[in-house]
């Protein structure tokens, strides 16, 4: 039995194949279309799909969509009603689309597939939800789903048992922690629905002094998590942005300008915001733990990318385990979609593996050894062909050294962060990599520290974390025994400058408040890169690498060959690790382009 589940039409288009229950493949469009965040149908993400199931769309039994268009729509007819006639411009420029494409999503889907059979269709919360509790590794668990919106629900708390997910409690548009969080980020100066995990990044500079400000204007927090925004400060009912002027009044001046210089007022309004949503996660935690009397939480919708308030959840111990869907944002509907229709509308019972059923989240393309000579020679690239041991020894004597290492092994990753599959990598003992790596190989915001990826039996020795985090979507800090002290005066410096004083024996991966975001990388999951990072321990001592995704800035991270080479060629990077196949760049001739790929890729 195969199933596609199809997310689009919003951002982060996707399609995900489950054959028998088990997760084949799952993609996103904007690895092939190189548009980030594409929101197209995902034509190129169902070929792939298709191709990686070895099927055509007539051996599809079931297509699934990741939401109900028309539920959809009445949010936006009924919105636009009550605040009519503001609003109008946005209404009528969001019409269009709707009536061409959006609202006939079934013929659309089948025309676009040429296929003939059911397309069924999951609420937006339901398909977060099934994607965050079908593929964890619990019999049962309370589900927790927090977005900007879907239908009209912003979050929802459900409990999942065995092949079934029920709905409890759900929290309905205008009242949104993602929409809260976007406003910010707008307001900010950075890109909604993109720039959201900048604001996390900058927060730790700050102090929370608007924090006071936020909860006595913008948002009535109740003890159980739940909320109401105060509409009178924010826009994105029927306005072309998400906050107003009675909002800047009340922070004291316009949205910050793009590319300027960030303050310390931007800071503390960044610390101010994340302790909020914080707040609102620890709450609606203790709530669905007390409602359902579950002990383990699975979490998805964009929020749960919010690594920084979900390893706080850990903290406090409210469950006993976490369990986070990597593809949390809008391209893991797909999945959803797709494992919903398999256990809650066919009835199938649900195998529940150890880890979890996601394969370490690596379901995107990956290339063959005879592919990848075909390209290297078709390109006249100097290379070399190393055994697995030679690989593993040479890469790890390369990031001792110093040098920047482009990762290209396996398939691709599912989900926003990069894990070992389409990775840069390098040495987090350096107390210049953070600095080399943002300037001169991915050209962004020097103010964001690199993650790291640490063998997973070793974590403990190194972060204040007692459980796994293969998915980089928990932050812990570093342990107290790898610090080193830092200077009275040195505290004093601001921004980048603080945050370029070593404050470890890891400084490219220590955020300035000791944070780090976490990949535990396993054996089981992703053995090439377990055994790197093991040889470079046994170098080094040191069990933790950087892990940053292959890309520039603004560019999805590469997915097929060519994209890597190009990367490698255009950036700094000092080599490019294929599969068994390694190529130094002082051995490349350099590129002759004509234009510069810098216009290629719009800044995020
Ligand atoms: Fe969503």
């Amino acid at each position: 039995m195969n199933i596609l589940g199809i997310s689009a039409f919003y951002h982060d288009s996707a399609a995900c194949l489950v054959r028998d229950g088990e997760i084949v493949a799952a993609a996103q469009e904007e690895r092939f279309t190189r548009k980030k965040h594409d929101a197209a149908f995902p034509k190129k993400a169902v070929e792939y799909c298709l191709q990686e199931a070895d099927i055509r769309t007539e051996d599809l039994d079931y297509v699934g969509f990741y939401d109900k268009p028309f539920a959809k729509f009445e949010r936006i007819l009924e919105t636009y009603l009550s605040i009519a006639p503001k609003g109008l411009g946005q209404f009528l420029s969001a019409m269009p689309i709707w009536l061409k494409e959006k609202i006939w999503t079934r013929s659309n889907i089948r025309k676009k597939l040429e296929y003939y059979g059911p397309v069924l269709f999951s609420e937006h919360h339901e398909s977060h939800a099934a994607s965050a509790f079908y593929p964890s590794p619990f019999k049962e668990a309370a589900i927790l789903t927090m977005d900007g919106v879907g239908e009209w629900a912003t979050t929802s708390l459900a409990v999942g048992r065995g092949n079934k997910i029920e709905l409890i409690k759900e929290l309905r548009f205008p009242h949104s922690l993602g929409l809260l969080y976007s406003a910010f980020t707008y307001y900010l100066g950075f890109k909604v629905n993109s720039g959201e995990y900048k604001v996390m990044g900058l927060a730790p500079y700050g102090k929370p002094e608007y924090k006071k400000i936020i909860l006595d204007h913008l948002i009535d927090l109740k003890e159980d998590g739940s909320f109401r925004m105060n509409q009178e400060y924010f826009d994105y009912l029927g306005g072309r942005t998400m906050t107003n002027s009675r909002f800047e009044n009340l922070f004291g001046g316009p949205v910050r300008k793009s590319e300027t210089s960030l303050t310390q007022k931007e800071m503390n309004i960044a610390a101010s915001l994340q302790e909020v949503t914080e707040e609102i996660m620890l709450r609606m935690s203790r709530y669905v733990r007390s409602l359902t009397g579950m002990k383990n939480l699975c979490l998805a919708g964009g929020v749960a990318l919010n690594c920084v308030g979900n390893g706080k959840i850990l903290k406090e111990k409210i469950f006993d385990e976490l369990w986070i869907q990597p593809a949390a944002g809008d391209a893991g509907g797909a999945l959803g979609v797709a494992m919903c229709i398999w256990h809650q509308v066919l009835e199938n019972k649900r195998q529940v593996k150890k880890e979890d059923a996601m394969k370490g989240a690596y379901l995107g393309p990956c290339f063959t050894d005879e592919s990848i000579r075909g390209f290297l020679e078709g390109r006249g690239v100097s290379y070399r062909q190393l055994t697995n041991d030679e690989l593993t020894r040479t890469v790890a004597s390369h990031v001792k050294e110093g040098k920047v290492v482009g990762w290209f092994q396996g398939r691709m990753e599912f989900g926003p962060r990069a894990l070992g599959g389409r990775s840069i990598i390098g040495d987090a003992r350096s107390p210049k990599m953070q600095l080399v790596m943002n300037l001169k190989i991915k050209y962004r915001e020097s103010f964001r520290p690199f993650a790291p990826s640490v063998l997973g039996e070793k974590a403990s020795d190194w972060f204040d974390i007692n459980s796994m985090s293969p998915y980089m979507l928990l932050v812990a800090a570093v342990r107290e025994d790898k610090r080193v002290d830092i200077l009275e005066e040195q505290k004093k410096l601001f921004g980048i400058d603080l945050l370029n004083i070593p404050r470890s024996q890891i400084p490219a991966i220590t955020h300035v408040d000791y944070s780090a975001r976490i990949q535990t990388v396993h054996k089981e999951t992703n053995s090439r890169y377990y055994d790197l990072i093991k040889e470079f321990d046994k170098e080094t001592g040191c069990p933790v690498i950087i892990n940053t995704s292959f890309n520039v800035r603004g560019e999805p991270i590469v997915c097929r060959l060519e994209e890597a080479y190009l990367c490698f060629m255009r950036t700094e990077m000092d080599t490019l690790v294929l599969e068994n196949f390694i190529l130094d760049k002082a051995d490349q001739k350099p590129l002759d382009e004509d234009t510069d790929w810098r216009d290629k890729f719009e800044l995020d």
